[in-house]
């Protein structure tokens, strides 16, 4: 079956999707996006994510002409065209196509497009036994990445020094020393049984699987921190762990090369990691293949 993709109102095989080269997503990186999962065939926090998209949407002055409803029912369409059971799907909405201009065109209308892609989410399983590694990088980004622009390029630099150094993921590290979050996942410690993540600020992407946690984590009884926490305070945790949308809950064991507590996933992590698998069951009826 061809890959299809969404192209403002266009369902496409994706190698002939296109958008115009004055679009601003890709002349300024004036575009929001959004990741969301599809497990089972399902989406699983979709209205948060949507959320997400609305606030950021305004804070950009950028406006969508197409409705929450008609959005997920395109999303769904194109979902159930890919024929993936188990996917992720991607939305990118631009300010549009115009003449090249920093200023906001007069008359540009937001273009949207979204792609679906086949995800293995058993593998996230595997990787929950063995923990995986972070390194950590200065963050650069902007002071404003609490929007979900496509303006990624910090990120993906920091993603590629972990890849070259082995490691799955870079924690993004501030200038006064506080691990901020991963290039593309939230960051998360235990101490003393307390579950310590950075609040929300200008400086971290609200994660919809941060949120997801938490809310998991509070209703388990756990004390839960939100505050910032420093990367020595880090290597000195008795465990550390990552969330996203692509990695709902993974335990990190090393962080530059150093372990983390018995350098081992830890027993929060494993309870945290059943709970949250157990919300994406509920939620979407997946079950990890036997
Ligand atoms: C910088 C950054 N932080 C955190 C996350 C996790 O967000 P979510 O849980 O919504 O996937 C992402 C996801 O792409 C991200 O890019």
């Amino acid at each position: 079956m061809p890959q299809l993709a969404y192209v403002d109102g266009r369902i496409v095989p994706l190698a002939q999707a296109r958008i115009p080269v004055e679009d601003r997503g890709l002349q300024f990186a004036d575009a929001l996006y959004e990741v969301a999962a599809v497990l089972n065939g399902r989406l699983l926090d979709w209205p948060q994510h949507l959320i997400r998209l609305r606030r950021g949407l305004a804070a950009l002055f950028i406006e969508l002409p197409i409705s929450d409803a008609a959005l997920t029912l395109q999303a769904k369409r194109l979902i159930a065209a890919n024929g993936h059971a188990d996917a992720i799907i991607y939305l990118q909405v631009s300010r549009g196509v115009a003449r090249r201009d920093h200023g906001f065109p007069a008359n540009s209308r937001a273009s949207l497009i979204m792609t679906v892609r086949r995800f293995d989410f058993a593998q996230r399983i595997a990787q929950q036994r063995t923990g995986i590694a972070v390194i950590t990088v200065n963050d650069m980004r902007w002071r404003r990445v609490d929007l979900k622009t496509t303006g990624l390029l910090a990120n993906v630099m920091a993603k590629q020094d972990a890849r070259a150094a082995g490691a799955f993921e870079a924690w993004l590290v501030g200038p006064d020393d506080i691990v901020r979050e991963g290039s593309s996942t939230n960051a998360w410690i235990v101490k003393d049984d307390v579950l310590i993540t950075h609040p929300l600020s200008e400086s971290i992407l609200a994660g919809i699987a941060r949120a997801a946690l938490l809310r998991l984590a509070a209703g388990a009884g756990m004390t839960i921190a939100e505050r910032p926490f420093t990367l020595a305070e880090a290597l000195a945790a008795d465990e550390a762990l990552l969330t996203s949308t692509t990695a709902p809950l993974l335990p990190v064991v090393t962080i530059d090369g150093c372990p983390i507590g018995s350098g081992r996933p830890g027993p929060i992590a494993a309870r945290l990691a059943a709970l949250v698998w157990g919300d994406i069951a509920t939620q979407t009826g997946w079950q990890a293949p036997a």
